[in-house]
């Protein structure tokens, strides 16, 4: 009798497990785990191409070294023990939504270090906080990596497909290149070095006789993250691969614009149309100089590869790159000379990255604006940079004009 009703008891016990798991399934479990058609959700692409505004202005807004962690909870570093309490990667995310409003930028660049590993417990939730400010605004944003950005859970590629697959992004993980010459179709190129190399067209002004076609260049750099050299640690460096995919980039543009302006007979045009550079770790000849015309900040040594690959022989011979934009160094904010290109930096943007008590966190900006003709837009005509400062009222400062086509003659 009593085994007859344990059985029973265990059958009851049996039937309503199984209901239970049921219905966990069903309400719960299964809609996380299928997709169905409402549920799938598309990238939100931004309008392209890009292209200068018809009052003749394209800006860029610079971000270097946000240095994420877990957002709320990763706390301040190197700030006034009376901000210290108050302080966590909120404040970054504050600091870019008020960039963004104060500046609005055509173009968001961010170049690398934007999370800092080994703080984010989880790369894709760092990653979708700190380029939140970004993707609300709507505005285009283009990412490198920096040196810290895989000390989590994913690796370069993974961050940088990733990336490119977020809203609004406009990164790439590899260059596209034309399946073949005549065709239209693009392809990513593999066969390179590092995650993240990729450039990106700017077009006239609309209305314009170049509103069909791109006048400044942009061009993003892995510049990677840690490597040994005969035993001794040191950063990595730009590798042959990616400079020899530039010099094909760049010198494709330069041939399309020597035939456009003489089939076209506009004269006071430049043959070649300027270009910018992206990418995170400085080159060792900022460190060696002499670097010139220093306007900002120098105040740490440049942390950068013991090897020279030529990065800067190969801007040079390009001719088309006028500025070159990186991060790394949070307490140099400068720009300098070498040898008729610029360098600048970023300044360190995000709280969490190392910096300088009561030395406020910053951002700059960047300029392209167009001359111009009789009736319309030309070409750019000049390139201009200022900063801004987190110091409450986001103070403007060391604005330079880094290229003038009316000066080159
Ligand atoms: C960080 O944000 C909090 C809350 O808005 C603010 O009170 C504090 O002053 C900020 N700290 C810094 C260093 O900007
Ligand atoms: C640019 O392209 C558009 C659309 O294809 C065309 O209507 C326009 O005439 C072109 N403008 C110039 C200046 O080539």
């Amino acid at each position: 009798m009593e085994s007859a009703r344990q059985w029973i008891y265990s059958l009851l016990f049996f039937i309503f497990t199984i209901a239970t798991l049921h219905v966990l399934d069903t309400l719960i479990i299964s809609t996380r785990l299928t997709t169905n058609y409402q549920n799938i959700k598309l990238k939100k692409h931004p309008h392209l191409p890009l292209r200068f505004r018809s009052d003749g202005t394209f800006k860029i807004l610079q971000v270097a070294d946000m240095h994420y962690g877990n957002g709320m909870v990763t706390r301040c570093r190197d700030v006034l023990e009376s901000e210290f309490n108050y302080c966590t990667d909120l404040n970054t995310t504050h600091f870019l939504r008020k960039m963004i409003q104060i500046e609005k930028p055509d173009l968001i660049v961010f170049t690398g270090d934007n999370i800092f590993g080994t703080s984010a417990t989880d790369a894709a939730e760092s990653l979708f906080e700190v380029f939140a400010p970004a993707i609300e605004s709507g505005i285009p944003w283009a990412a490198v990596l920096g040196n810290h950005d895989q000390e989590s859970t994913m690796n370069r590629e993974e961050l940088m497909s990733f990336i490119s697959l977020m809203d609004y992004s406009v990164s790439q993980t590899f260059p596209s290149t034309k399946v073949n010459s005549d065709s239209k179709e693009q392809q990513p190129m593999t066969n390179i070095d590092g995650f993240g190399n990729y450039n990106l067209e700017v077009w006239g002004a609309p209305g314009s006789y170049l509103s069909n076609s791109s006048i400044l260049n942009l061009y993003f750099l892995d510049s990677g993250d840690r490597a040994i050299v005969h035993g001794v640690r040191t950063y990595n460096w730009i590798r042959e691969s990616q400079l020899s995919w530039l010099r094909g980039v760049s010198k494709r543009f330069q041939g399309q614009w020597k035939y456009d302006d003489q089939s076209m007979d506009i004269s006071p045009l430049p043959v070649m149309h300027p270009a910018l550079a992206f990418f995170h770790i400085p080159i060792p000849e900022i460190r060696q100089g002499p670097i010139k015309d220093i306007v900002g900040t120098y105040r740490e040594y440049v942390a950068c590869s013991s090897i020279n690959s030529g990065v800067l022989k190969t801007f040079i011979s390009m001719g088309d790159v006028k500025a070159v934009f990186i991060g790394h160094d949070h307490t140099n904010d400068f720009c300098g000379n070498l040898e008729g290109i610029w360098f600048c930096y970023g300044g360190g943007f995000g709280y969490h990255g190392y910096g300088v008590a009561g030395w406020p966190r910053r951002a700059r900006v960047i300029q392209g604006e167009l001359g111009k003709g009789k009736e319309a837009w030309m070409g750019v005509g000049k390139i201009r940079t200022w900063k801004r400062l987190d110091d409450g009222v986001l103070t403007k400062f060391d604005e330079q004009v880094l290229w003038d086509i009316h000066s080159l003659r």
